[in-house]
């Protein structure tokens, strides 16, 4: 047996009935909430239940002191001295932001989400945080829920890559090192797939689309050791995630022998009640305790009944004692009973903290965030000299925006503006500012709604004038970062306000207008990306901001990024995604007999405005001899697929070569194109390189609807290229003998 399991089964072997269910209690400091405020939140309450041994971990308790106050409370002061957990929603940064995840899911690069993970960590851990709850690894595909942002975009095996390099950058190799904090793959399960993209909203799905395409970044974190898993408010085709047995034991912990504990969401135990699933709140305690939920955040469901469900023999205290022995692995595993203070170290905490080597982590990953949608005429990159340039947009000068929804502890306004960074690299002298639209008036927080300023003209005859006088004008548009974020589900997912009035005023000035597309979700910009000849989607890019989007205005970086998310050409497309089924009647007419008996609508393209994977470089990457090892495989058997990639030029840069498969038949019905690898390679201008990639069953196999991982005989095509929608093809066909 090892020493950590018999140190915690000597604990536990210690603990009284009321010292375990505290174990499973998680409580909000009183420095911050984010969610609804428990009528009955009671600091003194609190702090008297650590000192009893009666809590498990805080959530929201900040800085080195902080948490060393309540850490000494329960270390020095209850029975057993069982330090606590410390957590916080670090999701892409905790001073030093990094893009927000969509953001860094568009880079494809797994390093440059691990790196922005680790940074996370380290400053995080410096301010007493042992536990984040990230990374969030919801697969959606609607743009009209806020969350968008918070998630590595519509596809699974992109997913399930992010969700790896995220969990190993907050975790590191060792959870033991003081600049590595416990991360939490959440929301455990589906709740990306929120019915009308409405928060909080029901989610009713198949088991095709639960194991397909929900499922995998969730079982990519678990194989990467992610030491908890946070479950969700949403219901699942009928029950509480919170409370469901199927997804948190059959699932989670036996089918996938996962051993770290369960979370639950705010309050989301007590909701069980308004969902209608639990008669009051001992039936939520024993619905969730006895489906797999560990831990209880906010709703003192446990603190309330467990032990009396227990005493009175109608709760299985092994169950109880599976939930405290869970939680004990982490708290061992972050070294927390060697030394309960040692993330409560306030030189660290100075030292460690929004570092140029952090802002420099943060500036590369945002870079490589940005996608190129449109560059007619090579419009783009802007020379640095001898041109004068119009900035025009609220969205342009704003240092906070940029740093995304879910900022942690990041100053307000701290964020590098794009003014600022173009004025960096270009001089003051060759830069001209308007504002021309205001996106929101009155004070801004993540708590409460925004005051959106719907149609003011007011700054448009200063701008269309400064425009009408310069060479050229970079528009910054989008939206606010609490547009996005929790609780921000939006019907209209077009741009808000009249900076789209005020782009027609400019345009009718000066035809060149470089587009700066700020958002935290797939916008529906249609009408902006037909109307001018460059377009650069952003995000939300954290703290460095405005240096990464001046170094790709100006070619100093060749821009990389590929779409994780597709772009609808309306909002009434939504849900719009490249990993779709033929259907009977397929979405590309098959007859052109001008009949309206097949799959599309009468007054839009089915396809997206742009694609999965799709991003354009100031170089031509160009494809060609794509070949398969064999042009079949049996079971046990694996191929090469090669393809000559070149960089026609003119500048040095990056594509992300992107591998497809196409199941033609099946017992279950597949998609037209599944992403299953990719690739992101340096080419220097001129250089030619062969891509490989190896193809074996487990490229070709999909869940069956009881979540069995099968892969029938049949035909493939197998498919490559920089985006979903230009690929090569070639077909493999696979045999079992
Ligand atoms: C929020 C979110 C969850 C977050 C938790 C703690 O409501 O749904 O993602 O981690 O509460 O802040």
């Amino acid at each position: 047996m090892s020493d950590r399991q018999k140190f915690i089964d000597s604990l536990l072997g210690k603990m009284t009935l009321q010292e375990k269910v505290g174990q499973l209690n998680l409580y909000n400091g009183t420095w911050e909430f984010t969610g609804p405020v428990p009528e009955d939140d009671d600091s003194q309450r609190k702090s008297e239940n650590i000192k009893r041994g009666l809590v498990g971990g805080m959530l929201n308790v900040l800085t080195a002191a902080g948490t060393r106050e309540a850490q000494h409370l329960a270390v020095a002061h209850s029975r057993l001295g069982i330090p606590l957990l410390f957590g916080y929603d670090v999701i892409h940064g905790y001073k030093t932001m990094a893009p927000i995840p969509l953001a860094q899911a568009a880079s494809w690069d797994p390093q440059v989400a691990r790196k922005c993970a680790k940074l996370a960590a380290l400053e995080a851990s410096a301010s007493g945080i042992n536990w984040t709850f990230a990374p969030m690894i919801d697969i959606t595909r609607d743009p009209r829920w806020g969350r968008m942002m918070e998630g590595p975009g519509e596809d699974p095996y992109l997913g399930s890559v992010m969700a790896e390099a995220w969990v190993r950058g907050f975790q590191g190799d060792d959870l033991s090192r003081t600049d590595t904090i416990a991360a939490c793959a959440k929301h455990f399960a589906a709740y990306g797939f929120s019915e009308a993209g409405r928060d909080y909203n029901t989610v009713d799905i198949g088991h095709s689309t639960l194991y397909n395409i929900v499922l995998p970044p969730f079982k990519a974190a678990a194989r990467a050791d992610v030491a908890t898993f946070m479950n969700g408010f949403n219901e699942l085709n009928g029950i509480p995630v919170t409370g469901s047995e199927f997804l948190q034991r059959q699932i989670l912990k036996e089918s996938w022998q996962w051993e770290g504990f369960v979370v639950s969401d705010w309050a989301s135990i007590a909701e069980m009640i308004t969902h209608g699933y639990a008669r009051d709140l001992q039936d939520a305690a024993k619905k969730a305790l006895s489906a797999g939920c560990d831990m209880d955040m906010e709703s003192k469901a446990y603190e309330k009944h467990l032990d009396q469900l227990v005493v009175e023999g109608r709760m299985d205290q092994t169950l109880l004692d599976d939930a405290v022995r869970r939680i004990l692995q982490v708290k061992y595993d972050l070294g927390l009973f060697k030394d309960p203070y040692r993330y409560c170290d306030p030189q660290r905490e100075q030292s460690s903290i929004l570092t140029g080597e952090n802002l420099a982590v943060s500036r590369e990953a945002a870079r490589k965030s940005i996608v190129l949608l449109k560059n007619e005429n090579q419009l783009l990159p802007l020379p640095k000299n001898e041109i004068k340039i119009g900035v025009i947009g609220s969205l342009a000068q704003d240092k906070d925006i940029p740093l995304g929804s879910w900022r942690a502890q990041a100053e307000q306004n701290s964020a590098v503006s794009l003014l600022e960074g173009l004025k960096a690299l270009t001089g003051p002298e060759n830069i001209r500012f308007a504002e021309g639209y205001k996106l929101t008036r009155g004070d801004r927080s993540f708590l409460y709604e925004l005051d959106m300023v719907e149609e003011d003209e007011s700054g448009f005859d200063e701008a269309v004038e400064m425009a009408q006088n310069c060479d050229l004008v970079v528009m910054a548009m989008g939206e606010d970062c609490w547009q996005t974020g929790e609780g921000r589900s939006q019907t209209d997912i077009g741009l808000k306000g009249s900076q789209t009035a005020l782009l027609s005023r400019i345009l009718a000035v000066n035809q060149k207008v470089v587009v700066i597309m700020m958002s935290g979700r797939s916008l529906a910009i249609t009408e902006v990306a037909e109307a001018v000849p460059a377009l650069l989607q952003v995000w939300h890019l954290g703290s460095e901001a405005g240096h990464a989007m001046a170094e790709v205005i100006f070619g100093d970086y060749n821009p990389s990024g590929k779409l994780p998310v597709s772009f609808p050409r309306h909002g009434g497309q939504v849900p719009v995604y490249y990993n779709h089924k033929n259907t009977g009647r397929p979405t590309t007419n098959p007859h052109d007999d001008g009949m309206v008996f097949w799959s599309h609508y009468t007054d839009c393209e089915n396809s997206p405005l742009f694609p999965f994977g799709y991003g354009l470089s100031y170089s031509k990457f160009e494809y060609a001899d794509f070949q398969l090892s064999a042009d079949r495989i049996r079971s046990g058997e694996s191929i090469k697929a090669t393809v000559k990639l070149k960089n026609s030029g003119p500048f040095d840069g990056e594509e992300v070569v992107q591998l497809y498969i196409r199941d033609h038949v099946a017992s279950v019905t597949r998609p037209v194109k599944e992403l299953k690898d990719f690739q992101k390679v340096f080419l220097v201008a001129g250089q030619e390189q062969t891509i490989t990639f190896e193809i074996s069953e487990e490229t070709l196999c999909f869940y069956d609807n009881q979540g069995n991982l099968i892969c029938e005989p049949g035909e493939f095509t197998i498919m490559v290229g920089g985006c979903s929608l230009q690929l090569l093809k070639q077909m493999l066909s696979y045999e079992v003998v």
